[in-house]
């Protein structure tokens, strides 16, 4: 007799802490797309059903918690995780359990497990784009600042590398900020910035901080034309925070922004739009959420279990059209074929896509090539909303 046992997936994104706007973004992403699964059937006539934990932003708590679901909860797989101090958290619990968490948010690589699936960008699919346009459109002399974790630092790492390899780069400061600093916290940063004229300002702050630090720069009297803003996290769940008249003008490197302009996004955000209205703005970490959770359904359905021995042969190598283009799971990383995206918000709010890659880029977490020339020579720049 076939299997109707409903199939239990842990959920671990954060409803409360810095980082819950996008969480939310990314837990109602995986709702949408665990419901889509059951209204065409489920997987093979099994119903899949969430089992949502909030670990409120505290890296002990989402430990904890992927512990509960293993123990307790007896889920196979866990999608989840926003802050890499959170999948750090995560990860040896996976390990020890030999269970599987799929990740899908930005990241700093250099980071390899059997039992991670990772499906936001590594730095060869969002660094090496933002440092190449910046540079070439704004100048080389930069100046960092980030929340106090180890995304912000490997980040800037990588990125003092593309930017001093430039002629005239230069790195004018590197500041840190408590993850949950206040308003006052960003004002003499914004006053150091405006003294020391970058040409531009990396930014790897996350969470309810992002929104205080561009409004610090705003109140600053820094202009975003001439002096941006450049992000790799500030998404549309962060610029409906901070308002329209505070984000315009600054730049963020993402494989996804809701104006992609292909009918499977458009019918995407309608069918989310329909079900969810604007509870969230659909983002990057949404989409990935999103379709990590089709790409897992896809390979169970081949599969017939979700234990990782069985699941992962299906899942690696695996594919599917997202709303930013076709994915592919790489059978060697376990990362994600992306492509790479710069936008800029304008004056109605919303991003434009200024540049984009015309093919889908594999990840490199351990920026094993050189990845610049290849986005200089092949990207196509959109418009001229990037002037
Ligand atoms: C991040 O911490 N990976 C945004």
């Amino acid at each position: 007799m076939a299997n109707t046992d409903p199939v239990r997936v842990g959920v671990l994104f954060s409803r409360t802490g810095t980082t819950s706007r996008v969480e939310l973004s990314q837990a109602l992403g995986t709702s949408f797309a665990i419901r889509e699964i059951n209204e065409a059937g489920g997987i093979d006539g099994r119903e899949l059903i969430a089992v949502p934990h909030d670990p409120e932003c505290i890296p002990r708590n989402y430990r904890l918690l992927a512990e509960r679901l293993v123990q307790e909860d007896r889920v196979n797989v866990i999608f989840g995780c926003y802050m890499s101090s959170t999948r750090k958290a995560v990860m040896p619990v996976v390990e020890k359990w030999q269970r599987l968490l799929m990740y899908p948010t930005p990241y700093e690589g250099f980071e390899f497990s059997h039992n991670i699936i990772y499906t936001g960008a590594a730095p060869n699919q969002n660094s090496a784009q933002l440092a190449e346009y910046m540079t070439r459109r704004f100048g080389a002399r930069v100046y960092l600042v980030g929340s106090d974790y180890i995304y912000p630092y490997e980040s800037n790492r990588i990125m003092s590398d593309f930017i001093l390899e430039r002629p005239g780069g230069a790195k004018l400061a590197e500041r840190y900020v408590r993850l949950d600093a206040n308003e006052r916290d960003f004002l003499p940063i914004a006053r150091d910035i405006k003294e020391k004229q970058p040409d531009f300002v990396f930014s790897t702050v996350v969470g309810k901080g992002t929104r205080m630090l561009y409004q610090a720069c705003a109140d600053a009297g820094l202009d975003p034309l001439k002096i941006p803003i450049a992000s790799l996290t500030t998404c549309e769940a962060e610029v409906s925070e901070m308002g329209t008249s505070i984000a315009a003008g600054h730049i963020t490197a993402a494989p996804y922004f809701q104006a992609v302009d292909t009918p499977v996004n458009r019918s995407c955000l309608a069918r989310f739009r329909a079900i969810y209205g604007d509870e969230v703005e659909p983002n990057m970490c949404w989409e990935a959420a999103y379709f990590q959770v089709h790409l897992f359904a896809r390979a169970m359905q081949k599969s017939g279990s979700d234990e990782i021995d069985r699941l992962l042969p299906h899942l690696l190598g695996s594919e599917f059209d997202a709303p930013q283009g076709r994915v592919r799971i790489d059978p060697d990383n376990h990362h994600t074929r992306l492509y790479p995206r710069i936008g800029r918000v304008g004056d109605d709010g919303s991003f434009s896509i200024v540049a984009e890659s015309p093919v889908g880029v594999d990840a490199d977490p351990y920026l094993v090539n050189h990845v610049t020339d290849e986005w200089r020579t092949r990207s196509v720049e959109v418009g001229a909303a990037g002037a």
